[in-house]
C-alpha cells in the first residue's frame, strides 16, 4: 500500500499565500534564493528504473476500475498490430482491443502518418465558434456514413460525454421545438445498461455494482428489463422472449410517454452488462415503439460501433435509424479521445434562433473534435475501405464461433454468446441452475491472470470472459486467444 508522504508542503512545491506569518519563512526565502543562485543543471532527468516505474504506478497512478491495494503493475511500453509489449519485453495479444477501442491494430502506418501530418498543421483548434478542415471533413464523412437522417455532428471527447450530449439534446429539443413538450424530462433505459461514468450517463446506466454508490446524485430514470436471452424470466422461452421484452417496454411507454424524452439503448449488445446479446428484432421493435409513443431513440454505439458486430454500425443490422447516435472508442481506431453525437435535422432545427432567444446548445468540451483525433478518425475510415476490413470479418467471426462451440462444453461454462467479433464466455458454479460464482471468488479475473501469464491480455466482466479483439486480428491470433482462454478455464475453474 502506498505509504504516507513525509514531504513538507514546500518540498512538494506549495507556496504559502501569505509570507511573514510562518516562522519558517526566513529559511524558505534562503532556500529559494540559493535555488536561484544555483539552478538545476539543464538536460533530461534520468530515466526511472523499471522498479521505480512499477512503484510509481502502484503508488501514484490511480487506475480506473482497479482496486489499488491489489493492483499488479502491467506497464506496456510499445505495441505492433495486435501485440502489446511490456517493459520487460513480454508480449501479449490484445484480446479485448485495449478496452474495446482498437480497430486496425496498434501503430498502423496509415493512422500514425495521419497523426504526424496533422501535427505539422495544428494540434488543436477549439470548436467553440471556430473550426478546422480536418474536423469538418470528419463530420461530413460521419454524416454520410451513418444511418439515414443523422445529418449533424456534435463532437466531444469520450463515450460518456457523447451520451451526456445526447441526453441533454433530447431534453432541450422537446422544450424548444415548435410544439414544445416541456414535461418530457425523463428517460427510459434498460436494466444493467452502461453508458459511461459521468453523472448523466450513470443515471441512465444500471449496473448495480458500479452505480449504486452514486444513487443520491442521480436523476430518475424509468427502467425496462434487459433483454437477456441466457437468464430468461420465469415462464419466458427463447421463442417468446422478444415479445415479452418489447411488451415490457411498451407498458412503460403507454403509461409514461408524456414525460419521457428518449429511450436509450446499447444496440444489439449490452457490453458492460456482460456482453448481453439482445434477441433479433428487439432494436427494430424499440424503434417502432419510440416512434409510436413520440419519444426519441438514442443509440449508444460507443462499444458496438465501427464494425464490432459485423457491420459498420450495429443499428444497420436491423435497418434502424435512431434520432441520436453516440460514437466514441473505435471512431479513432482506438488512438485518440474523440467522440461524436449525431442528430437528425429535426432535432438540429429546434436549436436554431437568434442570439437573444437563447436556443443555443450550451454544452461543450475543450478538446471536442480535436483535429489530431479527427485526422486519425478519417484515416481509420479510409483503412476500413482500403483493407476491406468488414469484408474480411465473416471468416474471423466463424472461426471464433467454432472455438466458442468447443469452450461451451466445459462443465462450468454456463453460456457462450457472440455477435460479430464480440464474444463472451460466462462461468457459472452450476450449469443446470445458472448459479453464478460469488463475486468475491474473482473467477473471471483468475482466468484472465492465467491468460496474461500465457501471453494473452483480457479483462473480465465479473464471471464473464470477453473476447473482443481488434478487427485486424488474424485467424492464427484468434486461435491463440481462444485456446489460451480455454486452457485458462480448464486450469483455473
Ligand atoms: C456502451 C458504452 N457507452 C459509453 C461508454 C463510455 O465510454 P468512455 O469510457 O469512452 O467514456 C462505454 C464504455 O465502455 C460503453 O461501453
Amino acid at each position: 500500500m502506498p505509504g504516507k508522504s513525509n514531504k513538507t508542503a514546500s518540498e512538494k512545491g506549495a507556496v504559502p499565500f501569505c509570507s511573514g506569518d510562518d516562522p519558517a519563512d526566513g529559511a524558505r526565502t534562503k532556500l529559494r534564493q540559493s535555488a536561484l543562485l544555483d539552478p538545476p543543471k539543464p538536460g533530461k532527468p534520468a530515466e526511472p528504473a523499471r522498479d521505480e516505474l512499477q512503484r510509481w504506478d502502484r503508488q501514484i497512478v490511480w487506475h480506473a476500475f482497479t482496486q489499488m491495494s491489489e493492483y499488479e503493475p502491467l506497464i506496456i511500453e510499445s505495441a505492433q498490430g495486435c501485440t502489446l509489449t511490456d517493459i520487460d519485453g513480454r508480449e501479449y495479444l490484445d484480446a479485448t482491443s485495449s478496452v474495446w477501442c482498437n480497430i486496425h491494430g496498434h501503430r498502423h502506418p496509415k493512422l500514425d502518418a495521419a497523426l504526424r501530418e496533422q501535427l505539422d498543421k495544428v494540434a488543436h483548434v477549439t470548436l467553440l465558434g471556430a473550426s478546422n478542415p480536418t474536423t469538418i471533413k470528419l463530420a461530413k464523412r460521419l454524416a454520410d456514413l451513418a444511418p439515414e437522417g443523422l445529418e449533424h455532428v456534435f463532437f466531444s471527447d469520450d463515450g460518456a460525454t457523447a451520451v451526456e450530449v445526447a441526453l441533454k439534446m433530447a431534453l432541450q429539443y422537446w422544450r424548444q421545438r415548435s410544439d414544445p413538450r416541456p414535461n418530457k424530462t425523463t428517460y427510459l433505459a434498460l436494466a444493467n445498461a452502461y453508458h459511461g461514468d459521468t453523472l448523466g450517463s450513470v443515471s441512465v446506466g444500471g449496473v448495480e455494482r458500479f452505480h449504486s454508490m452514486f444513487q443520491p446524485l442521480l436523476f430518475e430514470v424509468l427502467r425496462a428489463p434487459s433483454p437477456d436471452m441466457y437468464r430468461l424470466p420465469p415462464g419466458v422461452t427463447q421463442e417468446t422472449a422478444l415479445d415479452y421484452y418489447l411488451c415490457a417496454v411498451e407498458r412503460i411507454l403507454a403509461d409514461e410517454h408524456e414525460r419521457i424524452a428518449a429511450v436509450v439503448v446499447e444496440p444489439l449488445v449490452q457490453a458492460a452488462a456482460g456482453m448481453v446479446i439482445h434477441p433479433n428484432g428487439y432494436l427494430r421493435g424499440l424503434r417502432e415503439l419510440a416512434r409510436r409513443y413520440d419519444v426519441l431513440l438514442i443509440a449508444d454505439e460507443v462499444a458496438v460501433g465501427f464494425g464490432r458486430t459485423g457491420t459498420m454500425f450495429a443499428c444497420q443490422q436491423e435497418q434502424v435509424a435512431p434520432d441520436l447516435l453516440c460514437l466514441a472508442k473505435g471512431l479513432t481506431g482506438g488512438y485518440m479521445p474523440v467522440a461524436a453525437t449525431l442528430a437528425t435535422h429535426e432535432i438540429w432545427r429546434a436549436f436554431l434562433g437568434t442570439h437573444a432567444e437563447s436556443k443555443t446548445f450550451f454544452h461543450g468540451h475543450t478538446y471536442g473534435g480535436n483535429p489530431l483525433g479527427a485526422a486519425v478518425a478519417l484515416a481509420t475510415l479510409d483503412v476500413f475501405e482500403e483493407e476491406q476490413t468488414l469484408e474480411k470479418l465473416p471468416a474471423k467471426i466463424d472461426r471464433l464461433a467454432e472455438h466458442l462451440r468447443r469452450i461451451a462444453r466445459h462443465p462450468h461454462v454456463g453460456d457462450v454468446r457472440q455477435r460479430g467479433l464480440i464474444a463472451a464466455v460466462e462461468l457459472v458454479r452450476d450449469k443446470a441452475t445458472q448459479e453464478p460464482y460469488p463475486w468475491e471468488e474473482k473467477r473471471g479475473m483468475q482466468v484472465c491472470d492465467w491468460a496474461r501469464a500465457h501471453g494473452v491480455l483480457m479483462r473480465p466482466l465479473g464471471n464473464v470472459l470477453v473476447v473482443m479483439p481488434p478487427l485486424s486480428i488474424s485467424l492464427e491470433q484468434l486461435d491463440r486467444i481462444s485456446v489460451t482462454l480455454e486452457e485458462g478455464i480448464i486450469n483455473v475453474v
